[in-house]
């Protein structure tokens, strides 16, 4: 089984993402660490994260070490995400990676922008996960303050709604929900309850297909 979950920032795909997978025993893969890595390499190499020869260098020389680089988690190193994931180059770059990730078996769940719509369109479950923006600017900030970030809310939302609109608006695989995606606002809901109206769609659709 697949699931793509998809969704704007701090939406609670992460959460969402780890709670199915342990309960269903899938791998599970968070594509935005894939593109948070490019673009922090990218910034490193010394390049602007929208030079697209460099964001694809960067791109092509990944490695697993990049991956667990505590700097990742930073909100400098998801506007520079932001900014590499809007060249086409990068993402086919990224798309053999994916692809192949989600044939693991027994399956994956993966969590992005464009999982369900671009990365694996024939997933057989399909969630886009949002909630307004001061919510989610609100939930990442308690999330940076619990790493010991000094963040302040404006800045966190003013940030996260220039990041939502370029992931949006982009030309290739812009942030939308599949048109068979079961969206959920996650907006009034906490972990919990979030995962129980997964489970509920999964389950009801496995029960009719
Ligand atoms: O954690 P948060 O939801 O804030 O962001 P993320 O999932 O780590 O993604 C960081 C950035 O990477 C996003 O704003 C997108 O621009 C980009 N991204 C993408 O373009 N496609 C994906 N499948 C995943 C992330």
């Amino acid at each position: 089984m697949i699931i793509a979950i998809d969704g704007p920032a701090a939406a609670g795909k992460g959460t969402l993402a780890r709670r199915l997978a342990e309960h269903f025993g899938l791998e599970m893969l968070d594509t935005g660490l894939l593109y948070r890595a490019v673009g922090l390499k990218t910034v490193r190499d010394g390049a602007d994260p929208g030079d697209a020869q460099a964001a694809v260098r960067a791109a092509r020389s990944l490695s697993s070490t990049d991956l667990e680089d505590v700097a990742l988690r930073s909100e400098e190193a998801a506007a520079a995400a932001s900014k590499v994931g809007s060249i086409a180059a990068v993402r086919d770059v990224m798309l053999d990676f994916q692809r192949s990730f989600a044939r693991t078996q027994p399956g994956a769940v993966i969590d992005g922008r464009d999982i369900g719509t671009e990365v694996c369109p024939d997933a057989d479950v399909k969630i886009f996960v949002t909630a307004r923006s001061e919510v989610r600017a609100h939930r990442r900030l308690k999330e940076l303050r619990a790493r010991g970030v000094d963040a302040i809310h404006g800045r966190v939302l003013q940030d996260m709604k220039e990041r939502d609109a370029r992931d949006a608006e982009r030309d290739v695989a812009p942030l939308k929900p599949a048109e068979d995606a079961f969206v959920i606002d996650t907006g009034d809901m906490d972990a919990d309850a979030v995962f129980a109206a997964a489970l509920d769609f999964i389950t009801s659709r496995n029960r009719s297909g």
